[in-house]
């Protein structure tokens, strides 16, 4: 299939849109005006075409403006093309090249499905409020407007909204002026926006409050939220708010060029964040920091949100990609800097090392997978929008090879690059050459040539590196999970090695050097700056690195790493997965954060095995207990004062590893304090309160379900919920997880934003995996029906493949989801979904043995 979608720019140029809309709450309906000035180019016709989504246009005028003057052209018909979501108004006269304004007036539906104009539900005293808000990525405006809903479409915007009186309204500028009218409904105008794209025009509406301050420049800083949150839990996110607003200013050594920026918590809202020009939007989790009662994780997560969706005012909104097949030049940016931004203001979080475990880690895993996309991938349908959004790519492994470019240019030169490519295209569109241009000049290098391979191919290489006394041996080979090799497909590597042995640049498939006698083991991948894993293929080469291992002498980073690559290696059959297990000797006395989640992943690999032979579950988990106890023992349960963030985190890692382990004495004290909790809520540490609330839930303790349940629908603390989820799904009991199973279509109880992450848990324990897997099968029409315009959709084959281990579940999965391969949005997580079966299933039964003998020893 080569269809390409077709683009209306090409035709029509948007200059100015005069829009006014008056949304009306009580019928779910609202009706606009549009006024759209524009450049008509291109072959005349009859008919000017927009984009439309459900909405009717009922009346329209044209007017031709040349040199000449003014002319109204005869409308002759409208014509709304639902299923081609365009609206063409057919003239009598020819429709020339000239300037155009043409008049709307349209009416459409606010609809639940979080895009377009949609409700926020929340209570306040009891009562149901809504709030108003939009969504407008990646190609929703439609859905509210006719207009050329293209991001290279960039025009002025001039919003007026008519609404009821008392509500608060934010839209991307501030209000420039405020009238009520004869009815007393209000109109509120805002101030014109700078040229952009229609994607990121937004607004909200509702009872809102705020607390405000101002950046070093005097930007107005304001975070929002619903009247029925608390306006403290708002301080965090003001703060980084603001210094990230400064941060990028210097750092991009170019001004944020409105004059405010709001950030909202929406209690309904689909994925993370949007970055609307100067209105940012949030689920509540990702913004809301409870004094007290918010973990160093979720401050994490929020800090890097806040970052990730700064950083896109530049990258993104000032300058943005041309079309949707360069969204790296958005997402993968961003994903980068949200890490550099927080590095710089909370230096003490170590947070390159997060980077590495959540992006580098989730990158590698799924771009080893056969038949994963491409960073930058052509699209063919509107359909396929949606799916470029993987996390584990166009996030994680974009941003990942930015990080290498940054390491390879050195961070002078990549800086100035982009102070360069931001000056030179500000309110302008871009492809990635334009940004390999500047950074080319600013650096001497040819960043083209080494950029587009690795943006344009799936997948990365493994490096094998066989070094004998005289001699080492580099080679380079596409690496995949199922241990197949593909086509021969190279990449430039940068070899990130010590001393003069090897070049910066791996270019062709071997590479072979003589060496002087005496040469060290070469180490490769340096702080695993680069994208791609190393085979060291001499035993001795092991050896050495399982000294430097235990002599403690090598980074953070480069020591989770490690065992990422032993896993990753034995699971594609070069190595069997005992090997990897036994590496963790090495790891003896190991206290990094980062470290430890690597081994906690590492362990829930091993714990798949369960499900082939059950009687493994009992040596694992004393082989886990054994494993934590020192950790259990450093941390304790009681945060220390002055104690790093790390160990924060990593307390709840250990404890958790360690109830998981059944460990007794962790059970008992869990026990112990999920009471003292229910006897006073402000008496526990929020970083253990999935492992408080997941003790209990696990072991039947009596009314633990119950009052659980009871918190998780009386709490407006978002991320208490979540815990709450977290912590639910633990059961092991079928019966209550057709409880749980039954709340999901249940929007007041379970936000359809959420519903989501509680069937993948339930889907994830292996003791209640049949009914929701059973609940999926039946609910799909559901599903489908809630989240099939939503970036979620696909999720649902994705992580339903994650959790299938034996070939039962490989019938079950293909059984269901093999029909569905005709679905746009969900074909390319099916194919990888059912080849990521087939080499998991043959890995487990190849490597059983290996791993009974792992735990027997
Ligand atoms: N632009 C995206 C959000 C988005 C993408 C909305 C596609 C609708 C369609 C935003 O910048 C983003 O990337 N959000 C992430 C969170 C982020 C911190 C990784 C998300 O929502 O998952
Ligand atoms: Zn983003």
């Amino acid at each position: 299939m080569t269809k390409s979608v077709h683009r209306f720019y090409t035709e029509l140029k948007p200059l100015h849109y005069e829009l006014q809309l008056t949304p009306d709450a009580k019928s779910m309906t609202f009706s606009g005006t549009v006024v759209i000035r524009l450049k008509k180019t291109g072959r005349p016709s009859q008919r000017l075409t927009f984009h439309q989504n459900e909405l009717k246009v009922e009346s329209a005028r044209v007017i031709k403006h040349d040199k000449k003057g003014s002319q109204e052209l005869t409308v002759q018909r409208i014509n709304n093309q639902d299923t081609l979501n365009e609206v063409r108004v057919h003239t009598a006269e020819m429709v020339y090249a000239s300037n155009y304004e043409v008049h709307l007036n349209f009416k459409g539906k606010i609809t639940r499905d979080m895009t377009g104009l949609y409700p926020c539900f929340f209570n306040a005293q009891k009562k149901e409020q809504v709030l108003l808000a939009t969504q407008f990525e990646s190609h929703y405006a439609r859905d509210v407007f006719p207009c050329i809903d293209e991001p290279e479409a960039k025009a002025t915007f001039h919003l007026t909204l008519i609404t009821p009186p008392g509500l608060e309204l934010l839209s991307n500028t501030p209000i420039e002026k405020q009238t009520t009218l004869p009815d007393s409904m209000v109109s509120t105008s805002f101030e014109t926006t700078p040229p952009m794209s229609t994607y990121l025009l937004a607004f909200v509406i509702g009872n809102m409050h705020n607390i405000s301050s101002k950046t070093k420049r005097g930007t107005d800083v304001s975070i929002w939220t619903t009247t029925t949150q608390p306006l403290n839990a708002l301080d965090f996110a003001l703060d980084v708010a603001k210094r990230s607003i400064e941060f990028f200013e210097d750092y991009f050594g170019v001004p944020y060029p409105l004059a405010k920026i709001d950030h909202v918590a929406l209690p309904d809202f689909s994925s993370g964040a949007m970055e609307n020009w100067g209105l940012v939007t949030y689920r509540e989790r990702a913004l809301l920091a409870y004094p007290g009662k918010t973990s160093q994780s979720a401050r994490e997560l929020i800090a890097t949100v806040i970052t990730h969706e700064t950083s896109h005012q530049w990258f993104g909104n000032l300058v943005t990609m041309r079309w949707w097949d360069d969204l790296w030049l958005n997402e993968s940016f961003a994903d980068l800097m949200e890490y550099q931004a927080v590095d710089a203001l909370f230096p003490e979080w170590q947070i390159w090392e997060s980077f590495s475990i959540s992006e580098g880690l989730s990158a590698l895993r799924r771009d080893a997978m056969p038949g994963v996309q491409a960073v930058k991938t052509n699209i063919h349908h509107p359909d396929e929008i949606s799916t470029l959004f993987d996390s584990s790519i166009v996030y994680a492994k974009g941003g990942r090879l930015l990080f290498m470019l940054k390491a390879y240019l050195g961070e002078e030169a990549f800086r100035r690059g982009l102070t360069d490519y931001f000056t030179a295209h500000a309110y302008g569109n871009t492809t990635g050459n334009d940004l390999w241009k500047a950074l080319g000049k600013s650096s001497g290098h040819d960043v083209a040539g080494f950029m587009n391979p690795w943006l344009d191919q799936a997948g990365f290489p493994v490096i094998s590196v066989d070094q004998t006394e005289q001699s080492v041996t580099v080679g380079q080979a596409h690496f995949l999970e199922n241990g197949e090799t593909s086509d021969g497909r190279l990449w430039p590597v940068p070899l990130f090695t010590d001393g003069k042995s090897l070049p910066d640049l791996l270019t062709k498939a071997e590479l072979k050097i003589r060496l002087s006698t005496g040469t060290r083991p070469l180490l490769l991948n340096q702080n695993t700056l680069g994208h791609y894993i190393v085979n060291y293929i001499q035993p001795t080469h092991h050896d050495y690195l399982i000294e430097l291992l235990k002599a403690k002498s090598v980074g953070v980073i480069d020591r989770l790493m490690l065992l990422n690559s032993a896993s990753m290696l034995a699971k594609a059959g070069h190595q069997p997965f005992g090997e990897a297990l036994k590496l963790l000797a090495a790891y003896a006395d190991e206290s990094s954060e980062s470290v430890w989640t690597m081994i906690a992943l590492l362990i829930s690999e091993a714990v798949r095995f369960i499900d082939l032979d059950e009687q493994l579950e009992k040596p694992i988990k004393a082989y886990v207990g054994s494993l934590v106890k020192n950790e259990a023992k450093r941390l304790g349960w009681d945060e220390q004062a002055d104690e790093s963030s790390a160990d924060q985190k990593l307390r709840a890692t250990i404890l958790s590893l360690g109830a998981y382990a059944e460990e007794q004495a962790i059970v008992n004290e869990a026990t112990k304090r999920f009471a003292d909790y229910q006897a006073d809520p402000e008496n526990l540490n929020a970083e253990l309160r999935s492992l408080v609330f997941g003790v209990p839930v696990k072991n039947k303790l009596k009314g633990a379900f119950q009052y659980l349940v009871k918190l998780h629908d009386e709490t407006n603390n978002a991320d208490l919920k979540s815990d709450i989820m977290s912590a639910l799904t633990m059961t092991k009991d079928p019966a209550e997880a057709a409880i749980l199973l039954s709340r999901l279509k249940n929007a007041p109880i379970i936000k359809p934003q959420d519903a989501e992450y509680w069937l993948i848990l339930l889907l994830r324990n292996r003791y209640v995996r049949n009914v929701a897997w059973q609940w999926l099968v039946d609910n799909w029409q559901w599903i489908e029906k809630t989240y099939a315009r939503d970036k979620s959709y696909d999720d649902y084959p994705r992580y339903a493949a994650a959790i299938c281990n034996t070939k039962a579940w490989a019938e079950k999965y293909t059984q269901f989801f093999k029909p569905k391969l005709g679905e746009i949005t969900l074909r390319r997580n099916i194919v990888i979904g059912l080849t990521e079966i087939d080499t998991r299933v043959k890995w487990l039964d190849r490597d059983l043995g290996s791993v009974r003998s792992f735990f027997k020893s």
